[in-house]
């Protein structure tokens, strides 16, 4: 969104070691304060940085890491502070860690420091779990209603038994859960039951850098980004990260001589092992010279654009998929693993095609379905028009707008 920096917005670039400019008081109608643990640009946290940005004039941000997104935010006219804590560090998503008694340590300190900052706006938006939980444990102190922006499918693929308790006792201190999907609706309902009210918004993607890069020059990006100008050219975008599935897809495409492969992304969590893995099978003589490693990139728009087709992989059932819609948007045939939220994104044969997960075989009989370009381009165009109109940012804003009134209200109200 090309939104303009308010008059007089005050930039705050803040470590919790700095005098922290954060604590300006916020003004508006629903003041939020938006808490997140990471400091990197995951799609949870892209998300967020839309919602920030719209709401930057009565919110600010918490986040418990610094790193590239506390830069975007900062860049894009949001008050940001960081709270660095050896409690988020040591308590990982799965099992307990090596950390996990200097981080249960920490925590009482970090749940009062958030509850100091929670008790001076109206609402709170935690968007992570470990968000959710520090905001939650620091309710009995801050007293202000907690919504939890759920951006991951809370069941045993993805979390531990101790963690899946954990967010069962930790949503009673819920007031809403904003879900990114049926998907991750449907999981959080099974673990922690009806009480907390919840909501999907999937997310919307704003289309100004895919309609900018539609006039780009293919083959002169292609050429400028050392991709080759032939042969069926297609991309997986997303973190290297095993359940991202780019194993699954190297498969594949050694099966189809001729075809290339791009990665974009970069291990965002310290996953260095498996990109040392894929890179060791991308010089097999079955894939030598035709896997592509391109890095985490800023301009994913018009690298979508270079691709014939843009395949998302994930062997385990995706949250949301925000790549899925950007390959929509890109108008790009996207072949696309059936589970998960992708299911609310595609429609299978009408504006991208849907495999079953975690199977190269099938990944390879869809790409080889989409060796004309004709073909790849009518369906491309259909998945444009149907991205533009049902995952526009203004629908999820407004709708993000909605929840925060609305909560903010019936707290008034107590
Ligand atoms: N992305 C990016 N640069 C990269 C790779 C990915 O900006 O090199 C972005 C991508 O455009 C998408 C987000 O990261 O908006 C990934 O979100 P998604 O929901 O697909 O997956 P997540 O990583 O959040 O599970
Ligand atoms: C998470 C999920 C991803 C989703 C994103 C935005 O990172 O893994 O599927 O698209 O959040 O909601």
């Amino acid at each position: 969104m090309a939104e303009q920096d308010p008059p007089g917005m005050m930039r705050v670039d803040s470590t919790a070691h700095e005098a922290s400019p954060a604590s300006a008081p916020l003004t508006g109608a629903q003041r939020v304060l938006f808490v997140d643990q990471s400091g990197q640009l995951g799609g949870a946290e892209l998300c967020l940085l839309d919602i920030a940005r719209h709401r930057r004039h009565d919110s600010e941000v918490l986040l418990f890491d610094d790193g590239p997104f506390r830069e975007r935010l900062a860049a894009q006219g949001v008050r940001v502070s960081v709270e660095a804590s050896a409690a988020v560090r040591g308590l990982r998503q799965r099992g307990l860690g090596t950390g996990a008694l200097r981080g249960l340590l920490a925590l009482p300190s970090l749940v009062c420091r958030v509850a100091r900052r929670a008790a001076r706006a109206d609402v709170v938006y935690a968007n992570t779990q470990k968000a959710m939980a520090v905001c939650v444990l620091g309710k009995w102190l801050h007293r202000r209603p907690v919504v939890w922006h759920l951006h991951d499918i809370v069941d045993a693929s993805f979390f531990g038994r101790s963690q899946r308790l954990a967010i069962r006792w930790l949503s009673r201190g819920l007031t809403r859960v904003v879900a990114n999907s049926h998907a991750s609706a449907d999981a959080f309902r099974a673990l922690a039951g009806s009480a907390v009210p919840v909501d999907v918004e999937h997310n919307g993607i704003e289309p100004g850098p895919f309609d900018a890069a539609l006039q780009r020059d293919r083959l002169a990006l292609r050429v400028a980004n050392g991709l080759p100008a032939d042969g069926l050219v297609v991309g997986l975008f997303g973190r290297l990260t095993p359940w991202k599935g780019q194993r699954v897809l190297m498969d594949a495409i050694a099966r189809m001589p001729g075809a290339t492969l791009v990665l974009v992304g970069a291990p965002l969590f310290g996953e260095h092992a498996y990109e040392a893995a894929l890179r060791t099978r991308a010089a097999q003589p079955d894939l030598a010279g035709r896997v592509h490693f391109l890095g985490f990139r800023a301009d994913v728009a018009e690298l979508m654009h270079c691709m014939d087709v843009v395949v998302h992989a994930s062997v385990c059932a995706e949250p949301f998929g925000r790549v899925v819609v950007e390959g929509m948007l890109a108008a790009r045939p996207v072949v696309a693993t059936a589970a998960g939220g992708v299911k609310e994104i595609v429609d299978h044969g009408e504006t991208g095609l849907l495999v079953p997960p975690d199977d190269a075989g099938a990944l390879a009989a869809a790409l080889a379905s989409l060796s004309d370009a004709g073909v790849r381009d009518a369906m491309g165009a259909r998945a444009r028009a149907a991205a533009m109109t049902r995952f526009s940012p203004q629908a999820m804003l407004a709708g993000v707008d909605r929840i925060v009134t609305d909560v903010a209200r019936v707290d008034r109200g107590k």
